[in-house]
């Protein structure tokens, strides 16, 4: 809406996870050198766990955007509440497997059967699922049958679990231990610092910005920006789309902190 008045060449904080806007804090960059490690070593699980809105979808569609895409075939799946039978399926649908064959039954040594003819064309399969701590302690043994799977030399299958924190208190339970002690990779993203979040929102801008030189945010306006968003991208980009849209009922180039307020009064009011 206001991007012509800025010169703005799109929405710099639509809250879409498009990988041409990462940006690479240093936690963004280590998780990402650290799934790229995991996916290299290929050994076992990897999880990533972070709050709502921190950037864990963006960097997985980061990671895979970096993957060779001759090699590597993904499955990414959203666990919801989903039988074995449901999360068997969905990866051999996500593979590639056509409709028409997918099985009533059996889906584990189908699964075994489809995946070792991809390795033998020399495929990488890596399976994403998001959103993991929804799943059942039987999912998650379910997951972990997955994982056996393997040939002589190797795994057939890379996992990849990605979280809220929930899934990482779920993951300390007792009866979760073998499965805790298969995971080789492990990160856990916190929010941006201030600074950080200040080199967020003008990374942001830069990309779209046609015009030289920023929009100008007060510096009272970014302190409020950072105490309401407390360093998580999400709500970053939320308020600032919204001061924004303020600072150009106004006609201004500039967000000050009145736009800030508002914006955060928007929010708040939505989200009753
Ligand atoms: N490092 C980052 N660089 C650019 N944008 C980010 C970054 N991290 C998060 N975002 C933005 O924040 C929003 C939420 O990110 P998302 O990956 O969906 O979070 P999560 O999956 O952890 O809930 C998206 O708009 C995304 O583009
Ligand atoms: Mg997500």
């Amino acid at each position: 809406m206001y991007q012509q008045f800025y010169g703005f060449s799109e929405d710099p904080f639509n809250i879409t996870p498009d990988p041409k806007f990462l940006y690479l804090s240093e936690e963004h960059n280590t998780a990402l050198s650290m799934l790229k490690y995991g996916l290299e070593h290929s050994k076992g699980f990897m999880v990533m766990t972070g709050e709502v809105g921190c950037g864990k979808t963006l960097l997985c569609r980061s990671l895979l955007q970096s993957l060779d895409e001759n090699t590597y075939e993904t499955a990414w799946i959203y666990s919801s509440n989903v039988t074995q039978e449901q999360l068997f399926r969905s990866i051999l649908k996500e593979i590639g497997m056509p409709a028409s064959k997918l099985p009533e039954s059996d889906h584990l040594d189908v699964l075994n059967e489809y995946l070792l003819s991809k390795i033998n064309k020399g495929k990488e399969i890596l399976l994403i699922i998001d959103e993991a701590q929804n799943l059942s302690y039987e999912l998650l043994e379910a997951v972990r049958l997955l994982s056996n799977l393997e040939t002589d030399q190797r795994k057939l299958l890379q996992i990849l679990l990605v979280g809220q924190p929930e899934l990482k208190v779920k993951l300390n339970q007792p009866q979760l231990r073998q499965f805790k002690q298969r995971i080789l990779v492990y990160y856990e993203l916190h929010p941006l610092s201030p600074k950080e979040t200040q080199r967020y929102i003008n990374h942001r801008l830069t990309i779209v910005s046609s015009q030289p030189g920023l929009p100008k945010i007060t510096y009272r306006a970014f302190r409020k920006i950072c105490k309401y968003a407390r360093g998580i991208p999400r709500v970053i980009n939320n308020v600032c789309n919204k001061a924004f849209m303020s600072a150009y009922g106004r006609l201004s180039k500039k967000v000050e902190t009145k736009d800030v307020m508002q914006a955060i009064k928007d929010i708040e009011r939505l989200s009753l």
